[in-house]
């Protein structure tokens, strides 16, 4: 498995393997990884001739630079992890191989169609033009036939999706379930920045957002919405910061269950410093 460093070296490869009519499936990641990770390459590696998984902390979609400081960093461990997986590339380039200054020092503008003004977008302002942006390059530069992404950042799914369609990249997207920990809670890089107590406490996100699946029958969507808050807020050391309940495919609210065929609740909590999103599908 090679690990590569530049653009030059990732055109020039992903040049030579489609020289030889060979698939290229592309998982980009920001490294930290984890078995939720492991499940996007495994499909990655079986459904093309060759994986890359590109490992990059992008700079960009960070709009709280504490929260990029304390980002995992751990290319040796996930090297190992990613070479015993049959991924045939790494692309793990240092920050000035993807950006000038002037890029570092601007928000990169693009039409979401409205997709960004909500959820994550509302409470991480730029956060998805940062995403946007090195999705783009990366695209670009290794030319996949399919990319790989978690259903748990289930906005970014949907805005990379609109991406796909706006800019007429020839890739398919394949959006992969959510992994989870028997305790429920949903596999992220962020979990490592939890001590074993905030692990323990984390897992009744999960908990009550399963809870709330029944509440079509009982609750209206404003009451299940209340309801999932304050169980969630009154746990100690867990503080929603959102919890939305959204057409699955504009992701804009719904108010009642008839009001869309694919509905999900999506939700972001702070389990002491740590921002930890999650989401279920109602219907
Ligand atoms: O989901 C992530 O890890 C990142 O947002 C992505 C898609 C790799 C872009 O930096």
């Amino acid at each position: 498995m090679e690990i590569i460093k530049t653009q030059v070296a990732l055109r020039d490869l992903v040049t030579a393997l489609k020289n030889e009519g060979k698939t290229v499936g592309l998982v980009p990641t920001m490294g930290a990884l984890h078995n939720g990770h492991l499940q996007l390459v495994k499909r990655c590696v079986k459904e093309n001739d060759v994986c890359i998984v590109s490992i990059f902390v992008n700079p960009t979609q960070f709009n709280d630079k504490n929260d990029l400081a304390k980002y995992p960093r751990t290319l040796e461990a996930d090297a190992k992890m990613l070479e015993e997986n049959n991924c045939y590339a790494i692309f793990a380039p240092e920050v000035d191989e993807i950006y000038d200054s002037t890029e570092l020092n601007s928000t990169f503008e693009f039409d979401f169609n409205g997709l960004d003004k909500v959820m994550e977008g509302k409470f991480r302002p730029g956060h998805f033009n940062g995403v946007v942006q090195i999705v783009g390059k990366l695209f670009e530069l290794s030319t996949p036939d399919k990319a790989y992404f978690g259903e748990k950042d289930f906005q970014q799914l949907a805005i990379i999706r609109h991406m796909v369609a706006t800019k007429k990249y020839p890739i398919e997207i394949i959006g992969c379930p959510i992994v989870r920990e028997e305790s429920g809670l949903a596999l992220s890089s962020r979990n490592m920045l939890l001590s074993a107590n905030e692990k323990d406490i984390a897992t009744n996100i999960y908990k009550t957002l399963k809870e709330s699946v029944g509440f079509q029958q009982i609750k209206n969507v404003a009451e299940t919405i209340d309801w999932v808050v304050a169980k969630i807020n009154n746990i100690e050391g867990l503080r929603v910061e959102y919890f939305e309940i959204v057409n699955g495919n504009t992701l804009q609210s719904v108010k009642d269950w008839n009001d869309a065929n694919y509905i999900v609740g999506c939700v972001t909590v702070f389990c002491g410093a740590v921002r930890l999103i999650d989401n279920i599908q109602y219907k």
